[in-house]
């Protein structure tokens, strides 16, 4: 089962991919992580990144392109693989069509989760992470003790562009480079909506809902 979840930053996309992926054994291919991994790391695609993304711009089609395609021709995606943040823009989809097609392969459903602007702003700005992955958010989803990671004892911090003018900005680009691919993927009839402005729970329900058709 090959998946998209496309949405708004915030939207709960991270979220609920650790969800689906633990159900379904497939993996979970996040650009934005694997782009914070390579900024860890200091390597040059990271440097390359950093600048855009702390400022909440989206980094160059060519780099999420080089990183996708390497990615995707894993052997662990052969039996499926769930995208979180990729593609975002048209081209990147055009780009992922043909990687797919070149290998005899095809989406079968994108995930669209829909959530308002104002909730956004709220999961974004109060959203704390873990080095080693965990996200938790300080009035939804809060950790037993407030700095403090339930899963490791790391120390949380906050993200980058979880800080106000870089939220602001995400949604801005969000709705000018990405929205326009839910009509690129209603043409091809692959989207369906996820209302993801209900508890975390209850949305997973739904999204399970919809991939029993597909999986
Ligand atoms: P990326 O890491 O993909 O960030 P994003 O799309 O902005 O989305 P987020 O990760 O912020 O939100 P999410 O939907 O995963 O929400 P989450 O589950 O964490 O990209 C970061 C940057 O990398 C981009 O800005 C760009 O620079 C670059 N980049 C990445 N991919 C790229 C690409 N393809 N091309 C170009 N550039 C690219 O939830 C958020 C918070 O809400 C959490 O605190 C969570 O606990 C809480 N929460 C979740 N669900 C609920 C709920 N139902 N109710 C209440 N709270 C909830
Ligand atoms: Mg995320
Ligand atoms: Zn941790």
């Amino acid at each position: 089962m090959n998946v998209i979840l496309l949405g708004p930053p915030g939207a709960g996309k991270g979220t609920q991919a650790k969800k689906i992926v633990e159900s379904y054994s497939i993996p979970h291919i996040s650009t934005g992580d694997m782009l914070r991994e390579n900024i860890n790391n200091s390597t040059p695609l990271g440097i390359k990144a950093s600048s855009y993304m702390s400022k909440g711009e989206l980094v160059p089609d060519e780099l999420s392109i080089t990183i996708i395609k390497d990615r995707l021709s894993r052997t662990d995606c052969s039996k499926g693989f769930l995208l979180d943040g990729y593609p975002r823009t048209i081209p990147q989809a055009d780009a992922l069509q043909m990687i797919l097609t070149e290998s005899d392969r095809k989406i079968d459903v994108v995930l669209n989760i829909e959530v308002y602007d104002e909730e956004l702003i709220k999961r974004l700005s109060g959203r704390r992470m873990c080095k080693c992955g965990a996200s938790y958010h300080m009035i939804f989803n809060p950790p037993e003790n407030d700095e403090i990671c339930d899963l490791c004892k790391g120390k949380l911090f906050q993200r980058d562009d979880d800080k106000e003018e870089a939220i602001r900005n995400r949604l801005t680009v969000y709705k000018k480079q990405t929205q326009p691919l839910i009509e690129y993927y209603t043409k091809k009839k692959l989207i369906r909506t996820i209302n993801g402005g209900q508890d975390i729970p209850q949305i997973f329900k739904d999204i399970k809902k919809v991939l029993k058709e597909y999986d």
